[in-house]
């Protein structure tokens, strides 16, 4: 007799946990940058569309397959193939997906932990510096980071889902939304706030074309951890008297607010300190903008805080961005987590022992792949240019496969185990979703045009990221 599937404790923990795994450095950094160059108000009315429309019925057959089949995603997909041979194979990309974000995603929450140390040793002048982040993601101190990382990783969930992952989310999450408010509450008093808000805020619907919307969708999915096979293992440890539905908004509510919020204190913050820039010069890549851009301007504030407070107000913007790495981190590393503890039947301990020395290690090459080994650096040559070991599971794993495991899901709830299947499990927890227009429009659309839009995505990224083809 194996012990009953873990589960989590409340309502309010689900949702704390899944929002804690849908928001990330895209949320606080991607989406406002994103927004500001593309039509401001009017890229967040496109961005808020693909949320409800596409991406909420996909979060939503992730859940009720996972609930259903009480299983990881492997699991998920071996119990609705029933047999059928080619299934699982969509099974192991939902399980080996998360295990490569893990991989690149601990790099980069690591650098976040670097700084946020170095802030608080009173570095911040050296930060601002457009060199130290080369040579800081290049020195020793990297071994040190990951294994803090790993620790601190390893005992959330050592601890399972309920006084692990659950317990930390509302720890982390509420700690979250208070610093995010601090700081927009902050960077509205400061001078020429106001331009950096009117370019966030006014709509601009000729931005607006076919790559803005390719954007918009692709923010929007990755964003909400779908494809990543986190919201099925998490819908594995809900409970039968939940509302898959309601949850699912709200988890999709909470992330588009932080997003949105994050913007009022980035694009405020840029302007007051470069009341000049043009929107275009900002780099559209989250990474570059945290480590090399945002410094600056926390420097900038010298002027008005004093160093002491310029300091501060960095170092509570990397904690708030170390708190969103984290929990996202916690939440993708729990999907191979939970595929070795049911596949294999093994405790939670060696599961975790044996997945998180596996992803430390692949970790380890990726940190490596920025010149300190040469081989891992330029590793491949592909779309016209050399590739390290990082920028392809980031190109393969982050960007390409997630769209491919949206369709995948898509078909394999509407036509695999079938709608009415689908709908009663929806339904347990939540009798007024019967008859309802999400019903009703859910239904239509994850089986129709959601796994077209998604096919289009996969195929337009592999074209243009391996082929240097540009359809759009
Ligand atoms: N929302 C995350 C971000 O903005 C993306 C993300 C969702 C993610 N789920 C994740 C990243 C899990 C890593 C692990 O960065």
């Amino acid at each position: 007799m194996t012990a009953p599937r873990e589960q989590f404790g409340s309502r309010l923990g689900f949702i704390l946990a899944a929002a804690g795994s849908a928001v990330g450095i895209g949320n606080l950094v991607g989406f406002p940058v994103n927004a500001a160059k593309n039509g401001g108000a009017a890229f967040l009315f496109i961005y808020a569309l693909f949320v409800f429309l596409i991406c909420l019925p996909v979060m939503m057959a992730e859940l009720a397959a996972g609930r259903n089949s009480q299983k990881n995603p492997l699991g998920t997909y071996r119990f609705f193939a029933n047999g059928h041979k080619l299934w699982p194979i969509a099974g192991w990309l939902a399980l080996i997906t998360p295990f490569m974000i893990a991989v690149f995603y601990g790099v980069i929450t690591l650098w976040v932990l670097g700084y946020l140390f170095a802030i608080l040793g009173g570095n911040l002048q050296e930060l601002a510096d457009p060199d130290y982040f080369g040579e800081f993601i290049n020195s020793g101190q990297v071994y040190a980071l990951l294994a803090l990382i790993a620790a601190i990783v390893g005992v959330i969930l050592k601890f399972g889902v309920k006084d692990g992952i659950e317990r930390a989310a509302k720890i982390m999450m509420p700690s979250l939304f208070v610093l995010l408010l601090g700081l927009v509450i902050f960077v509205l008093t400061l001078d020429n706030a106001v331009a950096g808000l009117r370019f966030y805020l006014i709509p601009d619907f000729s931005k607006i074309d076919a790559s803005v919307i390719n954007g918009a969708m692709g923010q929007a999915f990755f964003s909400l951890s779908l494809g990543m096979g986190i919201l099925i293992t998490y819908g594995s440890y809900m409970n039968r008297g939940a509302s898959i539905s309601g949850s699912a908004k709200l988890v999709a509510l909470t992330d588009t607010a932080v997003a949105f919020t994050a913007g009022l204190m980035i694009l405020p913050a840029i302007f007051a300190f470069n009341p000049d820039i043009d929107t275009e010069e900002l780099s559209s890549s989250s990474v570059a903008l945290i480590f090399t851009f945002l410094p600056k301007i926390f420097l900038a504030m010298e002027g008005v805080a004093g160093y002491t407070g310029a300091s501060a107000v960095a170092a509570i913007f990397f904690l708030l961005v170390f708190f969103a790495a984290l929990t996202s981190l916690v939440s993708i590393i729990e999907v191979p987590v939970s595929g070795v503890m049911d596949q294999m039947c093994y405790s939670r301990k060696k599961a975790l022992l044996i997945v998180g020395l596996g992803i430390a290690l692949f970790a380890l090459v990726c940190a490596l792949s920025f010149g300190i080994v040469e081989f891992f650096t330029h590793f491949l040559h592909y779309g016209g240019a050399d590739k390290s070991v990082f920028d392809l599971v980031v190109d393969v794993f982050y960007d390409t496969i997630l769209p491919l495991n949206g369709f995948l899901i898509c078909i394999m709830v509407s036509y695999r185990w079938k709608k009415s299947n689908f709908d009663r499990e929806l339904e347990q927890g939540a009798p007024d979703y019967k008859g309802s227009l999400l019903e009703r429009y859910t239904n239509l659309a994850l089986g129709t045009f959601i796994p077209v839009i998604l096919l289009l995505v996969f195929i337009n990224t592999v074209l243009t990221k391996f082929f240097g083809v540009n359809l759009i």
